[in-house]
């Protein structure tokens, strides 16, 4: 063949080499956006689900799949689905589980700001009826679900912000007796503490842009469920296409591989610091489930092993409000106000003016979410280096 032009060869060169005949130790991260076959019939077969191959990303792409092989073996599930973001991933393992006009969801009532607002505002906008319940409180599901005869049952498996824990075997059992998926976002466990399918969940999804990515660089989701449920989630996300991309598939792959290490520091940290926050005077409350006076210790106890709570944590400051939250965050020099969590880093939110902001005063006062209320992501540091920045800034308030 003639030599082709440079406009050609800059488009082309270098690009198609021959598949190796070497494995990678770890995943490369493919950006392309198409797939070559040998022959027609091979790329038709693809397409039709006949053969193993990829054809385009929204259908799913290599590196991504990698990454959902991984979660599904953490998760111990058949199948896992990876989406741009948490909220994604709300969104789809929803309407995988069958919400749609004119159906009904029980949800509990102090979840992530957003998924409150997504099934108040976009889901109930269509048509969808929600009702809101206490979700440690069992007797108020049942009767939820009975009234409601709902398609999903909804919860987080440790509540934002106020650190409840969800009883998930019990919950199964109700909404699988009237026929109705239950959903956990168990974005706050993490596999390392929880696995939601092993005792009854449908669906477990997390945002992985917390914990599972880890570092505070990538926005994703996953959701882990069954082959089928797996199968029908891939189909709505051709169509839907809140599809992760191959970098923040890749960060967060690499991030899961020390997910156990981080765990065990997020942990032990996070025990420390909410016994030493619970004999401060300038503090209120403090809601961790690892404390003995938790609400839901012992239950927290026998769903994590007895290996941890988790790296959350909530605490009210004794009489303030929002000027004297903010005084005591600007005052942090370690922990860093960050709207985020579940990063290496240590990390405080302030809920009502951010995660729980769209759900408004009235709502938040009926959840316990106060003025006073700080969320608190521990981190990987010494903890000692935490306390002592905590200390400080209790300090300057003090004054
Ligand atoms: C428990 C929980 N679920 C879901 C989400 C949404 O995840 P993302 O921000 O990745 O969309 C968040 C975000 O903070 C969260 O805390």
């Amino acid at each position: 063949m003639s030599r082709k032009s440079i406009y050609t060869q800059a488009v082309h060169a270098g690009e198609r080499r021959p598949r190796p005949d070497y494995t990678p130790v770890s995943t490369p991260i493919y950006p392309s956006v198409g797939y070559l076959y040998e022959d027609m019939t091979d790329l038709d077969g693809v397409f039709g689900g006949e053969r193993a191959g990829y054809v385009y990303p929204r259908y799913g792409s290599p590196t991504v799949s990698a990454l959902e092989e991984a979660i599904a073996t953490l998760e111990g599930a058949e199948d896992a689905v990876a989406y741009a973001s948490g909220m994604g991933a709300v969104h789809g393992a929803l309407m995988g589980a069958g919400v749609r006009a004119g159906t009904a969801v029980v949800a509990a009532a102090d979840l992530y700001g957003a998924t409150y607002a997504l099934l108040e505002r976009t889901f109930g906008s269509l048509g969808v009826k929600v009702r809101f319940v206490d979700i440690t409180n069992l007797a108020q599901v049942s009767q939820a679900v009975a009234d409601k005869q709902p398609v999903v049952v909804l919860c987080e498996i440790v509540s934002n912000p106020l650190m409840k824990v969800a009883d998930v075997p019990a919950l199964a059992e109700v909404a699988h007796k009237s026929g109705a998926a239950l959903i956990v976002d168990s974005t706050f466990a993490t596999p390392y503490l929880f696995r939601p399918l092993e005792v009854g969940a449908d669906y477990a999804l997390h945002s992985a842009t917390k914990y599972l990515g880890g570092h505070g660089d990538v926005m994703a989701g996953v959701v882990a469920c069954s082959a089928e449920r797996g199968h029908d989630l891939r189909e709505r996300q051709k169509l839907l296409g809140a599809n992760l991309g191959p970098q923040e598939a890749w960060l967060t792959l690499r991030g899961l591989k020390t997910l156990p290490l981080r765990m065990v520091q997020h942990c032990a940290n996070a025990q420390a610091v909410a016994e030493w926050l619970s004999d401060q005077p300038g503090v209120a409350r403090v809601n961790y489930p690892g404390l003995p006076d938790h609400p839901q210790h012992e239950l927290a106890a026998r769903l994590f092993g007895g290996v941890g709570f988790g790296g959350m944590l909530s605490f009210d400051l004794a009489g303030a409000g929002q000027a004297e939250v903010f005084r005591f965050m600007e005052a942090l020099e370690l922990v860093l106000p960050a709207t985020t969590l579940g990063d290496v880093y240590s990390l405080t939110l302030y809920p009502a003016h951010s995660s729980h902001r769209q759900v408004g005063a009235e709502v938040r006062a009926d959840l316990g979410i106060g003025d006073g209320l700080v969320r608190l992501s521990v981190g990987i540091e010494d903890a000692g280096d935490i306390i002592a920045d905590l200390e400080q800034a209790l300090e300057i308030l003090r004054e």
